[in-house]
């Protein structure tokens, strides 16, 4: 099967990169796309770059130039949800764009004409997750991300966006990757490694465990691979 996988940084494609040992490297649209063997798999693999015009275009180059039947996301995200901590595993079971905003027409924050506010991810695909979370013995928790093109450091923008969508983490790219899974008719998985917890000074934690949280979230999703 041809398989995506797909990170926002480099961070969190390079564990992926280390492991595989051989790639071919594909440059394409300014960005580089590396294809691997992996088992009885072809993997498809990049980062996007950050933010969600970045990834939007990356998912689309996967599916539509290299053919990937299946989208993995990996990566990294701020907690929202008090019980998430650094290095804890979230596996999004529907996506929000917080920032998507035409409030000033009465519409709902997160919502325009002709889609949902909520993007969901594949079941199917989250199911696996749980059997390979079971398998190797590690908590993976489920629930909604929130994405926008703003790193969130600050207790009440974080406050606003939990308490308007009840969102368990905040991220810059995974809505924007399941819409366009879900547009293409291609089943989506986004997986996330807390990093920090968005609140004040989060950037400082950020730094510090972006490599180590990156590399749990990457070595699950390969691992998720096995199960395709
Ligand atoms: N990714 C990881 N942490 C984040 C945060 N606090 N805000 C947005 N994206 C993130």
């Amino acid at each position: 099967m041809k398989i995506g996988i797909l990170g926002a940084m480099e961070e969190e494609i390079t564990p992926l990169l280390d492991t595989l040992g051989e790639f071919e490297e594909i440059k394409y649209a300014n960005n580089s796309y590396y294809l691997a063997h992996y088992k009885n798999h072809e993997l498809i693999l990049a980062y996007s770059k950050i933010g969600k015009v970045n990834s939007t275009l990356s998912t689309a180059v996967m599916i539509e130039k290299f053919k990937a039947e299946k989208l993995l996301f990996t990566g990294v995200a701020g907690a929202f949800n008090p019980k998430l901590n650094i290095g804890d595993l979230l596996c999004a079971t529907s996506l929000v764009q917080y920032d998507l905003d035409i409030t000033a027409f009465g519409h709902p924050l997160g919502f325009v004409p002709g889609n949902e506010i909520f993007i969901k991810t594949d079941e199917k695909l989250n199911q696996i997750a749980q059997k390979v979370a079971n398998e190797l013995g590690k908590k993976l928790e489920f629930g909604i991300i929130a994405t926008g093109d703003e790193f969130i450091c600050d207790e009440s923008k974080k406050a606003k966006i939990r308490e308007i969508f009840q969102a368990d983490a905040c991220e810059m790219e995974g809505a924007s990757v399941a819409l366009t899974c879900a547009t293409l008719n291609v089943p989506c998985f986004i997986l996330r490694a807390i990093s920090d917890k968005a609140g004040e000074k989060a950037e400082f934690d950020f730094d510090e465990f972006v490599v180590n949280s990156a590399k749990i979230s990457a070595e699950f999703v390969l691992k998720m691979c096995d199960y395709l």
